[in-house]
């Protein structure tokens, strides 16, 4: 559904010039739920924000049902977008609209369909989440994890062909991180959707990943099923999935030696 080829994509200028992909390259097939996992500042985020149009690389290409989307103008994006469903971290509801609202946003925004129809299709979403009923209430009056499955029914409020997911279960107990697990994977069982999900939730992605792709400085260290990666003898992946302080992957950034660093500050001088 979307493969990478040699993507390139460096931030900055000059001396602050970084690269943090670098022919990088990945598949995410139809129908799956394929899970990045990595560390912090590993890519994620930036892999993602690549494929949902919103950064646009220096070099590669991206192609969504085998259209390349590097290079589009935001009118082929936006036809591209809507095949997206995107829940975003926070979930990015409006606090001042009601439940349904919410849902309702994307199908007043994209289609021509009567308030009647809308009424109807955003009830079978909160259905779908669990949550009919709660049309009515405003975001400040339900739970963290109810929050995150309104915004899951507003993802897919249009029946997209992909969700994209980022850190769909940061900050919820273990009960509400499987109802959501849950719905990720019946969506792609039984209605097919393609599922990215970017998430820290280690025990999350073993359950629901048919895919798994592990980031280290914007490579990728491995890939497979979840199996695999818990079977796997890189270091780098026993690390993390271990939550090792020690080992190959640095605890920050590579940073400068301290004695020299010391060295040079005015207060030695
Ligand atoms: N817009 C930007 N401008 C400059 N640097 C950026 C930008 N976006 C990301 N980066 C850098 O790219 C690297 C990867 O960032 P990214 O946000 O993709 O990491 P991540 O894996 O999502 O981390 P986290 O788990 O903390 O969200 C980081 O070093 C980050 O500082
Ligand atoms: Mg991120």
């Amino acid at each position: 559904m979307i493969t990478i080829r040699n993507l390139k994509k460096t931030f900055g200028e000059g001396d602050k010039k970084m690269i943090v992909l670098d022919n990088f390259n990945a598949d995410f097939e139809e129908g799956k739920v394929t899970c990045i996992l990595g560390g912090s500042g590993s890519g994620k985020s930036t892999v993602l924000k690549h494929m949902i149009g919103v950064y646009q690389p220096d070099s590669g290409e991206i192609k969504v049902d085998g259209e390349n989307i590097v290079g589009m103008n935001r009118e082929q994006m936006n036809k591209v977008r809507k095949k997206y469903g995107i829940m975003f971290q926070s979930g990015a509801l409006f606090n001042s609209m009601t439940v349904e609202e919410n849902v309702a946003l994307p199908l007043r925004e994209h289609t021509n369909l009567n308030e009647t129809t809308i009424k109807i299709m955003v009830k079978m979403k909160l259905e779908m989440v669990g949550l009919r009923g709660a049309e009515h209430l405003k975001p400040s009056q339900i739970s963290g994890g109810m929050l995150k499955r309104i915004s899951l029914a507003r993802a897919i409020s249009l029946d997209p062909k992909i969700v994209f997911y980022d850190e769909p279960s940061a900050g919820l107990d273990p009960i509400s991180i499987g109802v959501i697990d849950q719905l990720i994977k019946d969506l792609s069982n039984k209605m097919g959707i393609t599922s990215i999900v970017v998430t820290h939730e280690l025990a999350s992605a073993f359950r629901i990943a048919d895919k798994i792709i592990m980031l280290f400085k914007g490579e990728i260290i491995s890939s497979g099923t979840p199996e695999e990666i818990k079977n796997s003898k890189d270091p780098r992946v026993v690390q993390f999935i271990n939550g090792l302080p020690d080992g190959p992957i640095p605890f920050s950034k590579s940073q400068r030696d301290y004695g020299e660093e010391l060295k040079e500050m005015t207060f030695y001088n």
